[in-house]
């Protein structure tokens, strides 16, 4: 069977700042549960070499952190020294089928469930009471001072570096979801009455500033790309509107590429999925006051049914307002939707849960032997996050956990 004529552009190569792609499918960042202790696992290598095997041009590894500090999780990558070796096995392999392989590099600021860290309050864009702290048990976080901004930013550019010099070829900034960058764009989290707070233009200069340092540290070697929201998705949130403002202040600072993406992590998580958290997921938290909150936050969640492309509205009008490279994201999972995004002008389409469901689908589209994804947005995938397996389909046979526990090199 031959490819559907309406997924031909999806096919066909395209040039993120230095780094050409070999169609436009990309693995969007989703945690893969894969680095217990922070040590990337064989799993996770194996995870993103489907990824490539399965005709993504390039698979995203999730939510590296930039420092310790900058970590959410124990079990989370850190680009330092010595998981260079298990990422640079990772990135081999990923290479060896043909992709791309790219770094999602973030700080989580006040969204942070470590148990320590090096100061007494999480750091965000403004000090005071810490919403997410309602699920960490943190419940105050501090500003960050002109020294934080500096050296935060050098944080991310040493990151960057890192990322290359383990053989990734794009780095991913994450602005959204409500980590530390998203902080700075989000009008809840940053109440600054210095040029870093204000209208939207100026809450995104933080964000901005650290995007050109990186480009100037990596930007000719790498491509370099954001992960924004094209809306908060709650009353008092980032609006649509905003994120225009912050995808102009990008495209000035010359990011190679938007990633589309909505919703924060604490006050709207449905946004970023497109439909509801299962129910299994508030069995998850080990702590019981943590539990309980969870619980309580699931009654005033809104019900929301998923729909494919549920993020076309708003990022069409982001479309509309730039010319730079743009990526959508969002329920995209079939060959009806990737010809639409592409119809729309979008240059590239992001996949997560699709790809999780099923790494082969890209290239059961180029061959016309499916023309949806299976996955039916259930969000258990997210639970699994937390197993010691790591994140899998729930329709899917469970994959061996002892890959799991196996550091990636060696
Ligand atoms: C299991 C899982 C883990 C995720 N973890 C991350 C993450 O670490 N970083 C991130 O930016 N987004 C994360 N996401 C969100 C996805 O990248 C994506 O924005 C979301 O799933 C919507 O895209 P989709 O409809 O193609 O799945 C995660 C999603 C899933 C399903
Ligand atoms: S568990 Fe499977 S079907 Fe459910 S959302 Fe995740 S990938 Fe889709």
């Amino acid at each position: 069977m031959s490819t559907p004529a309406a997924l031909l552009p999806a096919f066909a190569p395209i040039d993120i700042g230095p780094l050409r792609l070999r169609n436009r499918f990309i693995k969007s960042a989703t945690n893969e549960g894969m680095a217990k202790g922070g040590v990337p696992s064989k799993m996770l290598v194996e995870h993103h070499r489907r990824m490539a095997a399965g005709g993504a041009a390039m698979t995203t590894v999730a939510y590296c952190a930039i420092s310790a500090d900058g970590r959410t999780f124990e079990d989370q990558v850190t680009l330092d020294a010595p998981s260079l070796p298990h990422l640079r096995v990772l990135t081999d392999a990923v290479h060896r089928e043909g992709a791309a392989a790219c770094a999602q590099i973030t700080h989580g600021g006040a969204f942070t469930f470590l148990p320590k860290l090096s100061t007494r309050y999480p750091l965000s864009a403004s000090g005071g009471l810490n919403p997410p702290g309602v699920i960490s048990g943190r419940l105050f976080k501090t500003a960050m001072t002109a020294a934080d901004l500096e050296r935060v930013a050098d944080e991310f550019v040493a990151g960057a570096r890192r990322a290359r010099d383990a053989g990734f070829d794009a780095v991913e900034i994450h602005m959204g979801h409500g980590y530390l960058l998203s902080q700075f764009i989000s009008p809840k989290y940053n109440k600054r009455r210095d040029g870093y707070g204000g209208a939207a233009a100026q809450r995104a200069r933080y964000p901005a500033e650290v995007l050109s340092r990186v480009l100037d540290a990596v930007g000719s070697e790498l491509a370099v790309t954001c992960k924004i929201c094209v809306t908060e998705g709650f009353k008092g949130g980032a609006t649509a509107d905003d994120a225009i403002e912050v995808a102009k202040v990008l495209e000035q600072a010359g990011a190679h590429l938007l990633v589309l993406s909505g919703g924060m992590n604490v006050e709207s998580p449905w946004a970023i999925f497109g439909s509801n958290m299962p129910a299994a997921a508030v069995e998850t938290v080990q702590n019981p006051v943590v539990k309980l909150a969870t619980r309580m936050m699931r009654l005033w969640e809104p019900k929301i049914p998923f729909h494919e492309m549920y993020f076309l509205e708003h990022s069409r009008r982001i479309r509309a307002a730039v010319r730079m490279p743009l990526a959508y994201l969002g329920g995209a999972k079939s060959v009806a939707g990737v010809g639409q995004a592409m119809d729309d002008g979008f240059d590239c389409v992001v996949m997560g849960r699709a790809l999780i469901h099923d790494p082969e689908l890209v290239n059961k589209f180029r061959d016309g032997r499916a023309d949806v994804s299976g996955c039916t947005a259930c969000n258990e995938c997210v639970v699994m996050m937390y197993t010691p397996g790591g994140t899998r389909c729930v329709l899917n046979p469970p994959d061996d956990v002892e890959l799991n526990r196996m550091p990636a090199a060696g």
